[in-house]
């Protein structure tokens, strides 16, 4: 039976726009996925997006659409960005899938029935940005520990998960199990940061907002975000639907990847809900470092955005993923400069791996009338290239293991080093002029065998330029798999080699850099000019109200019954208004158009529900209707008289 491996990427924010570090989650998963299988598992790989929540309620609000409305939209980009990086999910996750939140209600109920959630009083600080509760304690400089901005208090009534009860046992967990969370540093911020302190029961519902799941037997509640979203890990598979076989298949996941700034709620608040579902945990949690931008965090307001598309439009999405994954250490945070990608491309990819290819392929060519040699002559500097490319599977094997892509790739990188060296080593091009076929065959047999586990390795995260190599080295599938990349000598002498393009041509930095900086600047415009064409005809929009909009205004016919001038202001009237049984004050700045006389006993329109005010120290209930137009104004009223009270629709 194939292994099964199951691995995620958190689900995503539907946010505008997803720039380079957003990608970063998602090219390791989609890189350990094509390692796994090039491995011989069947993987299972799932991303998605996390929809609900008070902050996607207030965005759509703004834009003036409904919320589901909004996420339609952006999830829409963000699977086409997914397309662009060829990223290979099995499945697409989104919380506001009826599924999901059918099983959500289920999961809730069953915590519930159990005790594990309890209803009680949540006192606190939120953070909405991050759909966080923080105590006072945790706060930095009085603003939300995760992302530096303002919390606000809220009281209400809420559900509660018993985390708290669930302290001994994560303890033990991160004691038993150091491999579950992973690099250490994240462990060790964990224990002290958190555990050491003891957990409080956390807060698993909302009333003041209604964007979200609702909870099965009390539907003024939804439930928390988070709550939602961790569990798309186990919906996503079919737990708490009728069809679980999938869960029962893959579950538990070998791997969740994460940013570090989600690590807290993937090890503490995660394992404790499995434990209450009596679910088995997953293997690891991977907590990966963030991509910065001139060690300052990306960020649309900061203007030092990145955007994936330009770099892939221009370099291609294998020296994007290349880049990502080579250039800086999985575990830790590392610093984005368009200069550093534009190196890289020359000297790993257009230098050392594009023309070893080329000169390999040209020189077989050449020589050999494009057709791979039989060895036939060892000499000095095979055996040493020879012993390289057998102990660097396993090195890279060790590393992928540990999500160590960094230093998977420089083993890789070591071998096609060392085979550039091979080749001015041997001097192939001396050897074809003295003649000496029999050891420029061995030469030229040794540069394709070292290609040809070069192909394979670098298979997870280049597939493309994987399968060019493949094709010009005339491989087949069977030499190019997994099994074949610790053996020597599988490539079959008499195989064509075919010329083709160079994988990557050589940059002129500086020109590139312009052209660089031209393409992420005009797409920055471009989206931000969209956005402002959006927002002009939402704005547009706006002008229309609907006729529920409209119900929401409670006009009534009144009669003045008193008319006094206000005791602190020159332009204002204090009127007493007679509406059926009841009498209410209205302030109201008509002084200067009416005076006692003409008002009393009037009949006008006012708008009863508007918010009781008090205007100059004096309280107003209420607003009356006036037209005005060129320095006149008018009372409005009626075409005919009707009794005070009378409501207007
Ligand atoms: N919705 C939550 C996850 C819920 S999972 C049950 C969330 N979404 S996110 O859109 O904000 O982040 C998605 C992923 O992108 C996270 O892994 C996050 O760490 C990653 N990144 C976002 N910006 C990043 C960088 N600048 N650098 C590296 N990764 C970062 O969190």
């Amino acid at each position: 039976m194939e292994k099964k491996y199951y691995l995620t990427t958190p689900i995503y924010y539907p946010s505008d726009n997803l720039h380079i570090g957003h990608t970063y989650t998602t090219v390791a998963a989609d890189t350990i996925k094509r390692y796994k299988q090039l491995q011989g598992y069947d993987v299972l790989f799932v991303t998605g997006t996390d929809e609900h929540g008070q902050k996607i309620q207030e965005k759509a609000k703004e834009v003036g659409v409904k919320p589901k409305e909004y996420v339609d939209k952006i999830v829409k980009d963000i699977k086409e960005l997914w397309k662009t990086l060829d990223i290979s999910y099995d499945t697409f996750i989104r919380t506001t899938d009826e599924y999901h939140e059918k099983a959500i209600q289920n999961i809730f109920k069953k915590l519930y029935e159990k005790g594990d959630i309890y209803k009680s009083m949540y006192e606190g600080l939120y953070c909405t940005p991050c759909e966080s509760f923080w105590t006072e304690s945790q706060l930095v400089d009085g603003k939300c520990p995760d992302c530096g901005r303002e919390v606000h208090k809220t009281k209400e009534e809420a559900y509660f998960f018993k985390l708290s009860k669930y302290t001994d046992d994560l303890i033990k967990l991160f004691e038993e199990h150091p491999e579950f969370l992973q690099p250490d540093s994240r462990r060790n911020e964990m224990m002290n940061n958190f555990l050491k302190a003891g957990l409080d029961d956390l807060c698993v519902s909302r009333t003041t907002f209604d964007w979200g799941v609702k909870v099965p037997f009390d539907d003024e509640h939804v439930v928390y975000v988070w709550l939602d979203a961790l569990l798309c890990y186990i919906t996503a598979l079919g737990y708490g639907s009728d069809n679980d076989d999938r869960f029962k298949e893959y579950w538990p996941a070998n791997v969740h990847l994460v940013g570090k700034e989600i690590v807290r709620f993937h090890t503490i608040i995660w394992p404790a809900v499995l434990m209450a579902l009596d679910i088995e945990l997953p293997e690891k949690v991977f907590g990966h470092g963030w991509i910065l931008f001139e060690d300052d965090k990306m960020s649309k307001s900061k203007g030092n955005v990145i955007y994936p598309e330009p770099l892939i439009e221009l370099y291609g999405v294998d020296a994007f993923k290349y880049f990502l994954l080579k250039e800086f250490s999985f575990g830790q945070d590392g610093s984005f400069a368009k200069e550093k990608f534009l190196t890289r491309l020359n000297s790993d990819l257009a230098n050392d791996l594009g023309n070893l290819l080329s000169r390999t392929v040209a020189m077989v060519e050449k020589y050999c009338d494009g057709v791979v040699p039989e060895p036939m002559e060892t000499g000095e500097y095979d055996d040493e290239l020879i012993k390289l490319a057998g102990e660097v599977p396993q090195k890279y094997e060790d590393y992928m293991e540990k999500f160590n892509f960094s230093n998977a790739l420089e083993e890789v990188w070591k071998l096609i080093r060392r085979t550039n060296k091979y080749v001015d080593e041997t001097t192939p091009w001396i050897l074809g002029k003295e003649g000496n076929t029999k050891r420029l065959n061995t030469v030229l047999y040794n540069l394709c065998e070292s290609l040809r586990i070069v192909s394979i390795l670098i298979k997870p995260f280049m597939k493309n330029t994987s399968t060019e190599m493949v094709r010009q080295l005339g491989l087949s599938e069977e030499s190019a798999s997994w099994e074949k990349a610790t053996k020597w000598g599988v490539t079959v002498a008499g195989q064509k080699v075919v010329k083709g393009e160079a994988l990557f041509p050589r940059l002129d930095i500086k020109k590139e850099l312009v052209r660089l900086n031209e393409a992420n600047e005009k797409l920055i415009k471009e989206r931000s000019k969209n956005k402002k064409a959006k927002e002009k005809e939402e704005s547009k929009e706006e002008e229309f109200i609907t006729i529920d909009d409209f119900d929401k205004i409670k006009l009534k016919v009144a009669e003045v019954v008193s008319v006094e001038d206000h005791p602190n202001a020159d332009k204002l009237l204090v009127l007493k208004l007679k509406l059926g049984d009841e009498i209410r004050q209205v302030v109201s700045g008509i002084k200067k158009y009416y005076n006692r006389e003409e008002l009393l006993g009037k009949k006008v329109v006012v708008v009863t529900n508007l918010k009781p005010i008090k205007l100059r120290g004096v309280e107003s209930h209420g607003m009356v209707l006036a037209a005005s137009c060129d320095g006149k104004l008018t009372l409005v009223s009626t075409l005919e008289d009707i009794a005070s009270g009378a409501q207007i629709s």
